[in-house]
């Protein structure tokens, strides 16, 4: 070609080039600063020169390609949030980027007896073989330990010719076991900004185009430290995001454990209506068609969902502990005293009658003893039988109130001499209770546990997707006519996870048998409650529906 037309086309081409060159910078397409020295030569520079430039433009773009396709990784790394996940991605773009057949991760982790790397993850284009995870002390005789004890890259052309100088040995065991031929390594340390190595990465066999095995080169070590830098960076966050999930859970866990301490006999209630509600959802989930055929819970919902039904109850640490484990009307110990004064008050009575014979200077007559003690220990019998049983917490007979108000004139002499009631004012309201146990200050005190459960829950500082757990413990009372507590909500504003948790609160409270004062309600029995419950607009029909229908009960009942 004639030296002119030759210039002529390379100009055009390097106009081109220059154009490009002025979007972007310019340095490495002619090799220096500024717009470039071809743009002011006057003279041809050369075949070598005009060589170089498309070489050089070359290398630019691949670079710059390499750039696009880590800043793609990046962004797939830093938006991937659980850690297996991530390292499973850090290898698949990592191999894509330096082109390896095959890689491993190693995470370094604190063990018992000081460092260790623990094999995490690996992946293979040629091989597929289930592998372990397994953990080996860092030392430097292996590659991987090499790199981590020294934060240094090794770049292998191939393992089967490390010199007997080198401190580190490649080992075989996996070629022998797989059939497989390991040929060039590149091992590099995956540290987070301040520099610790938080594990290692291997690339193994870079591939060339026909797929041969080839060393890496210097360009693939670039980049497979930047993406390192990046894939520590993710772990990190990865981690700490792990670390705030475990630090929620065991905090959750502990709450529990003080929970069911205070209140031994419901022990097991949390976990139990955490299983129900959060099965409630997951079959809300499979629900195609109703009014909850579109409702989907995601897993972050779904963690939410078991944080709350664990804490729903949390309140109650803030009850009096003789209110919250009150199972008869009279507090502990107190019936036990009554009746007490009851047989003292035969005593009393027999002593009168005998005094009052002595005094008038009656003659004993046995017969006549023997028949009045007999009808003082019948009455005796009678008034115990009434106290103990209006001491239940069932519903008040008239014929016990009656009793009730026979006693309320029955006196006995105080320790300090003096003539006393043996029913006290207080005694007389906790007896007189129409229904259950608790008087109506009690029933308020033990209502307030919604309450106190908010007010613990508001103050913790949940992450974003834990954020409405408060609110959703918030409403477990709550009715859909109304006649919940504390804050007697309507439908529209009682949250589905509420309502799916309402359920699960009161089955469990039916159906369990942990509580000696109450007998287990039989499955059917159960449902029928939560039937007329539903009828009654306590409960949400169609969750109810779901409930009996994908039985969810069978999470928490005892195998028949
Ligand atoms: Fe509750
Ligand atoms: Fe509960």
């Amino acid at each position: 070609m004639h030296r002119n037309s030759l210039k002529g086309l390379l100009r055009h081409e390097v106009g081109k080039a220059l154009e490009w060159a002025d979007a972007g910078p310019a340095d490495v397409v002619v090799g220096a600063d500024g717009p470039g020295w071809l743009a002011h030569c006057p003279e041809w520079p050369g075949s070598a020169g005009a060589a170089a430039l498309v070489h050089a433009g070359f290398e630019r773009l691949r670079d710059r390609r390499g750039m696009e396709q880590l800043n793609e990784v990046g962004r797939a790394l830093a938006s991937e949030q659980n850690l297996d996940r991530l390292l499973d991605l850090i290898l698949t773009h990592g191999r894509g980027l330096v082109r390896a057949e095959a890689g491993s991760i190693y995470l370094a982790l604190d063990g018992e007896t000081g460092r260790e790397l623990l094999f995490a993850h690996t992946q293979n284009a040629r091989v597929d073989l289930p592998y372990h995870r397994f953990r080996v002390p860092v030392s430097v005789d292996s590659m991987a330990g090499f790199t981590a004890l020294t934060g240094e890259t090794l770049n292998i052309p191939d393992v089967y010719l490390i010199g007997p100088e080198a401190p580190y040995r490649f080992n075989p065991s996996f070629d022998v076991q797989a059939g497989y031929r390991t040929t060039s390594m590149l091992v590099i340390p995956l540290t987070d900004t301040e520099g610790q190595v938080l594990g290692v990465l291997q690339f193994i066999n870079r591939l060339d185009e026909a797929g041969t095995p080839e060393p890496f080169g210097g360009e693939q070590e670039r980049l497979a430290l930047s993406l390192a830098g990046q894939a520590g960076v993710a772990m990190r966050n990865a981690k700490l995001r792990a670390d705030i999930e475990a630090l929620f859970e065991h905090f959750v866990n502990a709450s529990v454990t003080a929970i069911e301490q205070r209140d031994p006999v419901t022990s097991g209630h949390s976990g139990r209506v955490a299983q129900l509600t959060v099965g409630l959802a997951e079959a809300v989930n499979r629900t195609s068609g109703g009014p909850f055929g579109t409702t989907r819970f995601s897993s972050a919902q779904l963690r939410e969902l078991r944080y709350a039904s664990l804490l729903h109850d949390f309140g109650k640490v803030g009850v009096r502990e003789e209110v919250l484990v009150k199972s008869k009307k009279l507090p502990p110990g107190r019936l036990e005293l009554l009746l007490q004064r009851l047989r003292q008050r035969q005593g009393e009575l027999a002593m009168a009658r005998l005094r009052g014979d002595w005094e008038a200077g009656r003659s004993f007559d046995p017969g006549a003893w023997a028949a009045l003690m007999r009808a003082q220990e019948e009455e005796a019998g009678q008034l115990m039988a009434a106290l103990i049983r209006s001491n239940e917490p069932t519903v008040l007979s008239q014929e016990v109130a009656d009793g009730l108000g026979l006693m309320e004139r029955l006196s006995y002499t105080r320790w300090d001499g003096q003539a006393a009631g043996i029913l006290e004012p207080a005694d007389l309201a906790a007896l007189s209770i129409r229904k259950g146990s608790l008087s109506e200050a009690e029933r308020l005190e033990i209502e307030s546990h919604v309450t106190h459960t908010f007010n613990f829950l508001a103050r913790i500082p949940w992450t974003a997707d834990l954020a409405g757990i408060p609110g959703i413990a918030y409403a477990h009372h709550e009715r859909l006519n109304g006649k919940g507590y504390p804050r007697r909500l309507l439908e529209a504003d009682i949250p589905v996870q509420s309502r799916a948790m309402a359920i699960a609160d009161i089955f469990d409270a039916l159906t369990a048998q942990d509580r000696p004062y109450k007998a287990a309600v039989p499955l059917t029995r159960s449902l029928d409650i939560l039937a007329q419950d539903a009828r009654d607009g306590h409960v949400d029909p169609d969750l109810l529906q779901i409930f009996i229908e994908a039985r969810v009960f069978d999470r928490t009942q005892p195998a028949p």
